[in-house]
């Protein structure tokens, strides 16, 4: 398979991690003939710094041509007194936009050897593997009018859906719950909001096309509590845009590190821009010590959603995996004994796990 990939190093860390995501890519088209084409690209506060804006049309065009993305991180206290225009997460939103991503999905896995981690207890956290499919371009966050009125006295935002804009994001659910376990919940405020009723009636309607998934609707207060109660419970949790946001961040800490969780932004044809959900970690950037995990498990999941390449894909899960078994680990995680690698490090262990299992 020839693929071309765009790499959107970014800021901080995400320089640093980027390095991690080649060197699996690399590993993984010698071990199956696969070939990964490479195209670096500028986005964020180093893009400000070089081109004068967080997202040159050279970024743009050259992400619109690839196959996929993948970035690192964006941002830092440099470009935090910057004008809105020059700030570097534009250049994040932006490149969103402009590639119509509208599905963000974001795994959530509790890796044995970190369960302790987490703040809930083990075995609330035990055995939870989910997927949060996230409307991301429409709902809360894009709807107009969002203005204050009556000189000032009043507000107004608006949550506003396409039957559309609902049908592919619910559809997008259903495949990856076929991919997986085959149950979906979805997630609105059915008892409260118009949105949701057409949300609701939707996903009733999809449901005969996939006969093999099990489809159960939850409220989100509900699902917001059962979320870290009986986590275990959910295989797909299907919601639009500002549910999804907050429980996406709920449910992170479910695995103990914000330096272990992958996301991927795709759309219809399986174009898709991947990348971690942690920020540029400004604190330990150039150190060397970035853990990444995160960013490696973001690659794994556009061989799988991007170029169908789920064997592939589970391997570079499998190695995460035994290199955590092994008791390697970076220094943002909590690991009884085992040996703290640096981040060049800790990608070797993943790269030598691939090797040996494929
Ligand atoms: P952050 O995620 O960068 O860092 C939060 C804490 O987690 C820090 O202590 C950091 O050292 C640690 N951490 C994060 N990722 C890590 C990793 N892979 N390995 C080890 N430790 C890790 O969030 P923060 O500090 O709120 O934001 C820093 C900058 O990043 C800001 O400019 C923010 O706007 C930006 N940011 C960018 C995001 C993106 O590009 N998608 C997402 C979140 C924040
Ligand atoms: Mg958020």
């Amino acid at each position: 398979m020839t693929k071309n990939i765009v790499l959107l190093p970014g800021d901080g860390i995400g320089q640093e991690v980027i390095q991690a995501a080649k060197a699996v890519l690399d590993t993984v088209s010698e071990e199956y003939g696969h070939s990964f084409s490479y195209q670096t690209e500028s986005i964020g506060g180093s893009a400000v710094d070089e081109h004068g804006t967080p997202l040159p049309d050279q970024t743009v065009e050259a992400c619109k041509k690839a196959d996929a993305v993948l970035l690192g991180a964006v941002g830092g206290p440099k470009w935090d007194t910057y004008p809105s225009h020059l700030r570097p997460e534009k250049g994040l939103l932006g490149i969103r936009k402009a590639l119509g991503l509208f599905a963000n999905l974001r795994p959530v896995k509790g890796f044995e050897k970190l369960l302790h981690a987490s703040p809930l207890k083990e075995e609330v956290v035990k055995d939870s593997d989910l997927l949060i499919v996230r409307e991301l371009t429409g709902g809360l966050y894009f709807g107009t009018p969002s203005e204050r009125q009556n000189n000032g006295q009043s507000v107004v935002d608006t949550l506003s859906y396409t039957r559309h804009e609902i049908e592919r994001i619910v559809d997008k659910a259903f495949e990856s719950a076929q991919l997986r376990r085959n149950r979906l919940t979805s997630v609105d405020k059915a008892n409260v909001l118009e949105s949701s009723k057409l949300w609701r009636e939707v996903v009733e309607e999809k449901k005969a096309q996939y006969p093999d998934v099990e489809v159960e609707h939850l409220l989100v207060d509900a699902a917001a509590m059962k979320l870290i109660t009986n986590p275990s419970q959910f295989d797909v949790i299907v919601t639009e845009n500002m549910f999804g946001d907050i429980l996406s961040d709920e449910a992170s800490v479910l695995t103990g590190s914000l330096g272990m969780l992958p996301s991927a932004s795709v759309r219809e044809d399986g174009v898709g821009l991947y990348e971690p959900v942690h920020g540029s970690a400004p604190d330990i950037a150039g150190q060397g010590i970035a853990n990444p995990l995160a960013m490696i498990l973001s690659t794994a999941l556009m061989l799988r959603h991007s170029f169908g390449l789920d064997h592939e894909a589970q391997i570079i899960e499998n190695a995460v995996k035994e290199a955590l078994d092994r008791g390697y680990h970076t220094a943002d995680l909590q690991v009884h004994g085992g040996q703290k690698l640096r981040t060049k490090e800790m990608t070797e262990k993943v790269v030598e796990y691939i090797k040996s299992e494929s």
